[in-house]
């Protein structure tokens, strides 16, 4: 059996904001953003998506009739979920038409948790390989207009099926993984915003990146060269750079061109949406393979997960003959091409137009809002969605 990823889909809404109009009205060098912080544009987030539309917007391209009625296992993995009691995940299957029959939850551990749901799937469908699980990342990055953190927000979400004869990434049996109890990041119930210590995650991140890669490859017998990329959570670009320039000396100079290379391939999209917390890791796995020209089936992809507060794993996965998808390649440049760019203070707008958490009822026209899932507000204290034709 083959059990891994079969099918990968993103989603990220119709506007952004580009990198260096934001560093000249924040009077930053736009070099610290484009080189320093890696990013070129910022998905802006309007309030007629949310997780719960995001996360249906992405897996309608990987679900259709030929695997619709295996989906048994449904998991949204997210930290920007829309009710404190009842998962974005029951939302998912409603609007997506999945079976009845299926198990549907949600799981939080900041950007980790759609590896969580990852490994779960990879479980469930090994103990039942006639069936498939629909794991989706979904969340929406906000630190605030004229934070640190504001050059590192973005949104959107990355849906993956999980089935037995994967056609695009095979899973490792095993991982390394590493948790402690840290404050780098976090979200108190009362806030829309993250709260961050920011050079503190960034030294976490790296510490646990070293951790659990020089585990994996111990306990694995393996070598560095063994695998032929490495796709790192990537919460702003040049986070991964920092991680990889970690093991970069343990590599010979022609190793390392070749790892640097292929982590180019890997933040193709990143640039261009910013942190999509659980997704981020997924859409660079989707930008190495639609991006770099030097992979082919059989080769090993070493993939690091991080979520703050703060949990990281090490894993491994084989590609399969059908990782190349020239149409799924086209259709996402699509929805980053179409986007509409606004200017600085139609960002900032858009961003106060959030809704507030203690906003009560209140009906959102949807009318701009071209995506097939959208949000139009809330009912009786009843989130309310639509399905457009
Ligand atoms: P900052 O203090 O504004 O930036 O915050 P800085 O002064 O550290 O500069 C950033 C980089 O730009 C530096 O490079 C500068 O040298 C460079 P580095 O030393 O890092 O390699 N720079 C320039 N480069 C070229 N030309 C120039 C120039 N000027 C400066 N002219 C920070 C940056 C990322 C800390 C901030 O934006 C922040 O707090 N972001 C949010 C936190 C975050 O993303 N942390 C990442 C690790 S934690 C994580 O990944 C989990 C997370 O996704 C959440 C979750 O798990 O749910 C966040």
């Amino acid at each position: 059996m083959n059990v891994g990823i079969d099918k990968i889909g993103f989603f990220t809404p119709n506007y952004y904001v580009d990198m260096v109009d934001l560093a000249n009205a924040r009077n930053e060098n736009p070099n610290k953003y484009l080189i320093g912080i890696g990013q070129t544009e910022q998905a802006v987030i309007p309030n007629t998506q949310d997780t719960v539309t995001m996360a249906a917007n992405a897996a309608l391209q990987v679900i259709d009739d030929s695997n619709r009625d295996k989906i048994s296992l449904i998991i949204l993995g997210t930290e920007t979920g829309i009710d404190n009691s009842k998962s974005g995940a029951i939302y998912l299957q409603n609007l997506l038409g999945l079976s009845r029959h299926a198990r549907a939850f949600e799981i939080k551990q900041a950007c980790y948790g759609a590896t969580a749901g990852i490994q779960m799937a990879k479980e469930f469908v090994n103990l039942h390989p006639n069936q498939q699980a629909l794991v989706v990342g979904a969340d929406v990055a906000r630190y605030g207009v004229r934070t640190a953190g504001e050059v590192t927000q973005g949104g959107g979400a990355v849906a993956m099926t999980i089935a037995a004869d994967s056609t695009i990434l095979k899973l490792s049996k095993n991982s390394s993984v590493y948790s402690d109890d840290i404050m780098d990041f976090w979200r108190p119930l009362n806030r829309t915003e993250a709260l961050v210590d920011g050079h503190y995650s960034n030294d976490i991140y790296q510490q646990f990146f070293v951790k659990t890669i020089h585990d994996y490859l111990q306990t694995n017998d393996m070598n560095l060269t063994d695998l032929s990329a490495l796709v790192f959570h990537l919460p702003y670009t040049k986070m991964g750079l920092k991680g990889l320039r970690e093991i970069l000396p343990e590599l010979s100079e022609t190793d390392q061109k070749h790892f640097l290379s292929e982590f180019e391939a890997s933040r193709v999209y990143n640039k261009r949406v910013g942190n999509l917390y659980t997704g981020s890791l997924y859409l660079s796995l989707l930008s190495l393979l639609d991006n770099s020209d030097d992979l082919h089936a059989g080769d090993q992809i070493g993939i690091f997960s991080y979520g703050s507060g703060a949990q990281g794993e090490f894993y491994t996965g084989t590609l399969q003959p059908g990782f190349k998808n020239s149409q799924r390649k086209k259709q996402i440049n699509e929805i980053l091409n179409q986007r509409t760019r606004l200017t600085v203070p139609e960002y900032e707008t858009m961003f106060a137009q959030w809704p507030k958490l203690d906003a009560g009822d209140y009906h959102l026209d949807d009318l701009k809002d071209h995506s097939q899932f959208t949000f139009t507000g809330v009912n009786e204290g009843k989130r309310q969605y639509q399905t457009k034709a």
